[in-house]
């Protein structure tokens, strides 16, 4: 019993990239984003206890921030909401570039360059 249930939390999880296949700066971005976004927004982006709508993938309203620097400027104004003053622009990088490769704007494998974001369309 105590194998299947093994089995199908393993079956359950979130069908993310492995750790090998993302950036130092991705890794990073999800380890901030479970520590500072996941309570409001939930561990896979899709609801939590702040926010009932996805903020990445299918449903998320994130194509209105037109650009990679478009979120990163929203995030770090206005993210976490508690306290956006808690977290610094290079921890604000990381995590945009984790949710942008999460919604598939960007690889995974990618660095997110702040010179480089104008120029990232997010669709
Ligand atoms: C305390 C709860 C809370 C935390 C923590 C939090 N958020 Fe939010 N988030 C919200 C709320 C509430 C909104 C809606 C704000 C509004 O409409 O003005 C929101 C909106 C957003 C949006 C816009 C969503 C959309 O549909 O347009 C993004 C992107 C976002 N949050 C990212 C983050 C990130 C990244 C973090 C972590 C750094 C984070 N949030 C942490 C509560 C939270």
């Amino acid at each position: 019993m105590r194998h299947f249930a093994a089995a199908l939390a393993l079956a359950l999880l979130p069908s993310l990239p492995a750790q090998a296949e993302q950036s130092a700066q991705v890794r990073e971005g999800a380890r901030l984003y479970a520590e500072a976004c996941a309570l409001c927004h939930g561990a896979d982006g899709r609801r939590g206890a702040g926010y009932q709508t996805p903020i990445w993938g299918q449903g998320a309203q994130i194509r209105r921030f037109e650009t990679a620097m478009g979120l990163f400027e929203y995030n770090q104004m206005l993210m976490p909401f508690d306290d956006p003053s808690r977290l610094t622009d290079e921890q604000k990088w990381a995590i945009t570039a984790y949710m942008l490769a999460n919604h598939g704007a960007m690889p995974p494998t990618a660095e997110l360059r702040p010179e480089q974001a104008p120029a990232i369309r997010i669709r």
